[in-house]
């Protein structure tokens, strides 16, 4: 890993033994993108960007040349005004709200390491060896406005990372409106673009599409992430598949509302920007302050869509998640939400328990409906008392009778969200997100909490810890389940275009003292089910529950889709009863059971009505699941068959890293009359390496990968599935 200046090329060159992202200085002042792709090992010679006189393309004041415009010029972070008239990265004002958009090249500094993201999730090294940084300062004399563009490359990954600190040295207040965490050129537009759009219950669907000329657009403006699309997207050659062939996957880690732009230019360049969404944003920079945007991941692969979501998996799993549960093993739980919902008793939630530890469930968590008197999802959500109707003899002897059960206990709380008919809301009704004066939108019949605001975190935070130190807790669910609107604080110091961004700082500032001061406890993030499953929440709860949509086959889609870009072991996937509760489908128990192992193995049914051969094959699969759920967490994964090809069968690997063990999932969806028949090749064995099958033929990793093996002619059926577990064997 290497970033050298190069004074006669005018170049900075990131590099380590994957990739190259090589920028120019361009007539001193401006910052072009020269190269981003497999490693090379020197730049040779200066920029040789074709200049041309374009026709309507505008030359910068100061040259002379009507050859050089920055209209066409490929930018490392370009704004609008002097010619550019691409999407712009980002956009300030004056105080008379005069655009001054004329940040130039300024200087530079390389250090080893990486500096750390005040107050936002970031990627992290441990030691300085594990990275090096190149920090770009742009500068507008006119304003005193700094821009210092970061640049990060690993040592062990094909990523390169960046985003954006503004610094305003001027002696007035300027106003940012737009601040891109990055923006890139790529040089031509011969790609398909890859997104993740979705909705509840259908989170992370994958869409590939041949990329076109204009401006194609993904974002949030709904306060978070949400389900409608990850704040990720793919630009990958159109030969490209799941094994081979150049893909670039860029990824934002924040929470909050986003913006992803790809545009094609008149001349088939290709411009790709992430960063917070300005639909609601503007940020009041005083003199002297600065502003931080969040951080966006940029991976390189030329193995295909496997190799780029290998690359995000090590990548999050060694330098994002943190904290004593990164490589520990997930534990197999249990959630009582579609075994009751919220019609439980004290004496249900024993009886479940009970049952679930002979089944070898370790981790019991008690969902929604514990609190206030939240019989139904209209009332109590912010006041975190127990509901003694429901629990009469408390939390914390609830939670000592599971622990005597060798069970752990976990419990769902939804911090961020008050309901009216509940005490906080009663004592405080203008702490909730609003435009003071406007009527207020519900969702799912609940209001936000203005997190924007410190006393309405405290409140919240003291109410949380007052069980915490109370109660024996191994595990939080920490929920999420509306939208914002009316997105405004009643708070007069609160400026409205900062509520969504300071709302997004503040669940992170509490996030961090919730982890830090309970260090011991397993935190999964939800939002009904996978809405705000994004890498910012991944640095602080190590697990996310990928859909509310429990049914096997859907979940093969979702799965799949979220593998894209999220490690297994941040996967929360559960067993749930049939007919399915989201989508009214019968499949068999082992598909099931075997689509979530290929996560982290929960079940959500009420154990109690299960009958003794259920019980005996549940049992069956924890302990299959607990001998193998290393492997699966943590290992690699490969995708071998989409779901999305034909919704007729999915197929995918996990193999471990010394390549010894691996095991092999296929699904078959929907089957088929008198069937055509098929060979199915594996991918990630040593092709040097023997391997026993479980079913007793033994052959070799080449055999497995580039001959493969027939599919089980006798598996009939829908939703059925199949699972070979292969060990390497002394050939
Ligand atoms: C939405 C979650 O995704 C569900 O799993 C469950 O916790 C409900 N909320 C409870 O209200």
């Amino acid at each position: 890993m290497n970033i050298v200046y190069d004074q006669n090329t005018q170049t900075f060159h990131l590099s380590n033994k994957f990739v190259s992202y090589v920028i120019a200085v361009e007539e001193d002042k401006y910052l072009s993108h020269y190269y981003w792709g497999k490693k090379i090992k020197q730049v040779h010679s200066p920029s040789d960007y074709p200049r041309k006189d374009r026709a309507f393309a505008p030359n910068p004041d100061h040259i002379q040349d009507r050859h050089f415009s920055l209209a066409t010029l490929p930018q490392e972070y370009s704004g609008t005004d002097i010619g550019d008239f691409r999407v712009s990265s980002y956009t300030y004002t004056d105080i008379t709200g005069l655009r001054a958009n004329h940040l130039n090249y300024h200087g530079y500094s390389i250090f080893n390491g990486k500096k750390t993201l005040q107050g936002l999730p970031h990627t992290y090294v441990k030691s300085e060896q594990e990275a090096m940084t190149l920090e770009i300062q742009l500068i507008d004399s006119n304003h005193g406005m700094s821009a210092f563009l970061q640049y990060t490359i690993f040592e062990d990954h094909p990523v390169v990372t960046r985003s954006v600190r503004f610094q305003n040295n001027g002696e007035e207040a300027l106003s940012i409106k737009r601040a891109m965490s990055m923006s890139i050129d790529l040089p031509d537009s011969n790609y398909d673009f890859i997104q993740f759009p979705g909705a509840w219950g259908r989170e992370r669907e994958v869409l590939r599409s041949s990329l076109v000329r204009g401006i194609h657009t993904l974002d949030s403006k709904r306060g978070t992430t949400s389900h409608t699309y990850q704040p990720f997207l793919a630009l990958v050659r159109k030969d490209t598949d799941e094994f081979s062939g150049e893909a670039y996957g860029f990824h934002l880690i924040y929470s909050g509302e986003f913006l992803g732009n790809v545009e094609v230019d008149s001349f088939s360049q290709t411009r790709v920007q992430l960063g917070i969404n300005p639909e609601h944003f503007e940020w009041k920079l005083g003199a002297g302050e600065t502003f931080q945007t969040p951080e966006v991941v940029m991976s390189y692969s030329e193995e295909g869509l496997n190799g780029m979501s290998r690359s995000f998996h090590e990548l999050y799993q060694n330098k994002l998640i943190r904290g004593k549960h990164q490589y520990r093993e997930r534990p197999v739980l249990i959630n009582n939400w579609e075994g009751t919902y919220f019609n439980f008793t004290e004496e249900k939630i024993l009886n479940m328990a009970e049952i679930s530890a002979e089944l070898g469930i370790e981790l019991f968590v008690l969902d929604d409906g514990w609190f206030g008197k939240r019989d139904d999802d209209y009332s109590s959500l912010g006041d975190w008392t127990v509901y003694k109707n429901k629990l009469p003899n408390g939390l914390k002897a609830l939670s000592d009778a599971i622990h005597k059960k060798g069970m752990k206990f976990g419990l769902w709380f939804e911090p961020e969200m008050v309901s009216e008919d509940s005490d906080l809301y009663r004592s405080h009704p203008d702490w909730c997100i609003h435009t003071p004066g406007i009527p207020k939108s519900r969702g799912r019949s609940q209001l936000v909490l203005d997190f924007s605001r410190k006393e309405v975190r405290d409140n919240i935070l003291s109410q949380m810890k007052a069980i915490l130190d109370e109660v024996p807790i191994d595990y939080i669910k920490w929920d999420y389940n509306r939208n914002m609107t009316e997105l405004g604080s009643a708070a007069p110091e609160i400026m409205p275009g900062e509520v969504a961004h300071r709302y997004i700082l503040g669940l992170y500032e509490m996030l961090e003292d919730l982890v830090t001061t309970y260090p011991d406890i397993l935190f999964e993030s939800c939002s009904g089910g996978g809405g705000r499953y994004d890498p910012g929440m991944l640095y602080y709860m190590p697990q996310t529950w990928t859909s509310d949509n429990t049914d096997a086959a859907s979940r093969l889609e979702i799965q799949y889709g979220t593998s894209m870009m999220f490690p297994i072991s941040s996967m929360g996937s559960h067993v749930s009863d049939v007919p399915n509760h989201q989508v009214n489908r019968y499949s068999s128990l082992e598909m099931r059971g075997h689509v979530a192992m290929s996560g982290n193995l929960g079940y959500e049914l009420d154990v109690t009505k299960l009958t003794e051969p259920e019980k005996e094959a549940v049992r069956e699969q924890i302990s299959w699941y607990k001998s193998y759920r290393k492997l699966i967490q943590f290992g690699n994964f490969y995708r071998i068959l989409s779901p999305y090809d034909n919704k007729q069968h999915t197929a995918w690997i996990f193999v471990d890293q010394n390549k010894e063990t691996a095991i092999y999932f296929y699904y078959q969806i929907i089957d088929k009359a008198n069937k055509p028949s098929k060979i199915l090749k594996m991918t990630g064995l040593d092709s040097e390496k023997t391997y026993q099958l479980d079913d007793g033929r033994i052959l070799g990793g080449d055999e497995l990968m580039y001959r493969g093996i027939y599919l089980d002619p006798d598996l009939s059926g829908d939703y059925k599935s199949r699972c070979i577990v292969l060990h390497s064997i002394e050939s």
